[in-house]
């Protein structure tokens, strides 16, 4: 990895008040919370969702990591819950004409440029995402014209400009197969911007990556050292870690992958006990999907911490049963992005997607079940 010629990146701090008006940092999110409706209201709202969902022929988009409620809502009413990869495919395919996003910001962007004549909702436009925030389009576009001989890879969590500066767009699921064709191509790629990711990738491809600095508030506050204590009280326990997190995490794990990933996993792995290295909204998947399992939170805490994490994402915590119900009735809080940018941000994402249906094609050709679907988790000692 070429760390010794690391660009010089301007720190963003998630909680300056300065940045109110531009951007939401954690401690405004925290503080817009959607209050958690009684048992009843709970029941008026998820009534009236769906009967607005049907009127407005619309179909809810939901991410792991949001609410429970949400979740089980989308599920009911004929959407989807799923990895980001899914969430993009699943909006694009699926013929409403209104998709309602819930989760944050590039979620809704990467929906909108992939189905330009839908209308996309979301519960709260400020839900964003320290990755996205964290790598502004122009400083980025600065470091790609200062390494114009490298392939531009970016993950799925940046803005609809920054997607517009790259060659490709990954997530979690699929970087690593694309990076590692990339580099039997003879490729040098520019990665941007989750930094552990990146060097998750560089690891197990032995590619040339010249990475952007940028981490996850969420998976940046996991503890290889805590994790590595919990493990001796769980010897049996097997080890789920989204690559987002820091590599000494990512060392102890089973298994590393998306968040489909690890679900399928928890499913499918021959243990009782799993230890789960990711935004905790997770566990209400993983225990539906494997109701006589024991899930355990990785540690955020501790004594090698240097502050005490929930290890749930501020911004996804932004979507709620109340806000939904609203943007349905009111139509409000539309994603738009400008019809140029919109235009160049697709070919990348568009070459992630034929790329994985051309992965599932070969999969699914080869007979290898084991790696059919979305199933492609990294097994195995990272
Ligand atoms: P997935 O693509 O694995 O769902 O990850 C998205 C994300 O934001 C994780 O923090
Ligand atoms: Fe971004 Fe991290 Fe939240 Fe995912 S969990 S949306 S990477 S801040």
């Amino acid at each position: 990895m070429h760390s010794s010629s690391l660009p010089a990146i301007k720190a963003v701090d998630f909680d300056q008040p300065q940045m109110q008006g531009a951007v939401c940092g954690t401690g405004q999110a925290w503080a817009r919370l959607p209050a958690t409706p009684t048992a009843a209201e709970q029941r008026a709202l998820k009534e009236r969702i769906r009967a607005l969902l049907v009127r407005q022929q619309a179909v809810l988009v939901a991410h792991y990591y949001v609410d429970a409620q949400l979740q089980e809502l989308a599920d009911e009413s004929g959407g989807c819950v799923a990895d980001s990869l899914e969430m993009a495919r699943f909006g694009r395919d699926h013929p409403a004409r209104t998709l309602v996003v819930a989760g944050v910001r590039f979620m809704g962007e990467t929906a909108k440029i992939l189905s330009p004549d839908k209308r996309v909702l979301m519960p709260d436009l400020d839900a964003t995402c320290s990755l996205d925030l964290g790598c502004p389009a122009d400083e980025f576009s600065a470091f790609c014209a200062a390494h114009p001989e490298r392939t531009v890879v970016v993950y799925a969590n940046t803005s609809a400009a920054v997607k517009a500066r790259a060659d490709w767009m990954v997530t979690s699921s699929i970087g690593l197969d694309i990076v590692a064709e990339l580099h039997r191509q003879g490729k040098k790629i520019l990665w941007a911007p989750d930094r552990h990711l990146g060097q998750y990738i560089q690891q197990k491809t032995g590619a040339d990556m010249l990475l952007w600095q940028g981490s996850c508030v969420v998976h940046d506050e996991f503890k290889g050292v805590e994790l590595e204590l919990l493990r001796v009280e769980h010897p049996q326990a097997k080890i789920l870690v989204h690559p987002e997190s820091p590599a000494a995490v990512v060392a102890q794990a089973d298994v590393v992958g998306s968040t489909t990933q690890l679900i399928a996993a928890a499913q499918t792995l021959d243990a009782t006990e799993f230890i789960v290295a990711t935004d905790l909204g997770i566990l209400h998947k993983m225990r539906a999907a494997a109701p006589t399992k024991h899930f355990i939170a990785a540690p955020t805490a501790g004594h090698s911490a240097t502050c005490k994490s929930c290890a749930h994402c501020p911004w996804m915590a932004m979507n709620g049963l109340a806000n939904l119900a609203d943007v349905l009735e009111h139509g409000h809080n539309e994603i738009h992005v400008e019809a140029e940018i919109a235009a160049r941000a697709r070919l990348p994402i568009d070459r992630m997607l034929d790329f994985a249906a051309r992965r599932q094609s070969n999969v699914r050709a080869s007979g290898d079940l084991a790696r059919d679907g979305a199933l492609f988790a990294q097994v195995g000692p990272a």
